[in-house]
């Protein structure tokens, strides 16, 4: 699987080369390209930002410079991801969407956002996604960009060396993950649950689904079916 990035800070993806996503594209099971948008400027000061029409504060980037690098990057098959507090919430089911794309180009803006005809053209001719990690903001697309590479990238045949650590995690169910405990039986006087010691599987997985269930209402319960 390929991604690409445009960025006016490209050394912000230089953590793609550390730990499982660092691995996979050594192993050459997912390729990252990170391109400088200032390359598809053509003015000596490279300028890719400029005021808002209406007013307002803040600055524009400007639409040429992203529509001659998606021109530059993109394909019919590529997904365009514009990662944006004013997008669609990101989940594990579009994380599942986009790892079953064959080519990824994230669009990370900065400043108030990218002049909104860039995604209005790019939607005519590939499918094109804003996208938000959440209901705060973010300085630019950068850190949301990385997040959701790594949620994509993980799930990419090859990249996650068990594949069964990717079934029983937060969200693939619809439920928060259970509780986990590993070795001392006691820290601190605090003891692990005595159903984990019992080897008794079908009550442990009982257990563990009620953990769930517990845990989703407390604390995630819009994620509960009414
Ligand atoms: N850019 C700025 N804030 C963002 C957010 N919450 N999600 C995605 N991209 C962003």
């Amino acid at each position: 699987m390929r991604f690409d990035i445009v960025t006016i800070f490209p050394e912000f993806f230089e953590v793609l080369d550390i730990s499982l996503l660092g691995k996979a594209r050594a192993n050459g099971v997912v390729e990252y390209s990170i391109h400088d948008l200032r390359d598809f400027t053509h003015d000596k000061h490279r300028t890719v930002d400029d005021t808002p029409y209406g007013g307002g504060a803040g600055m524009v980037m400007k639409p040429e410079p992203w529509g001659d690098a998606i021109d530059a990057f993109a394909t019919d098959d590529t997904v365009v991801v514009v990662p944006s507090p004013a997008g669609e919430p990101f989940t594990q089911a579009m994380a599942r969407e986009f790892a079953a794309a064959p080519r990824l180009l994230f669009a990370c803006g900065r400043y108030e956002g990218i002049d909104q005809r860039v995604v209005d053209h790019f939607s005519t001719r590939m499918r094109v996604r804003a996208v938000s990690l959440g209901d705060y903001v973010l300085n630019g697309g950068e850190v949301a960009a990385l997040a959701i590479i790594e949620a994509v990238a993980r799930l990419v045949p090859g990249v996650v060396g068990n594949p069964e650590s990717l079934v029983e995690e937060s969200h693939e169910d619809g439920l928060l993950e259970y509780p986990s405990y590993t070795k001392p039986q006691e820290w601190r006087g605090l003891e692990v649950p005595p159903v984990l010691l019992s080897g008794n599987h079908a009550a442990i997985a009982a257990w563990r689904r009620e953990q769930q269930v517990q845990r989703t209402r407390d604390v995630r319960p819009d994620l509960l079916p009414d």
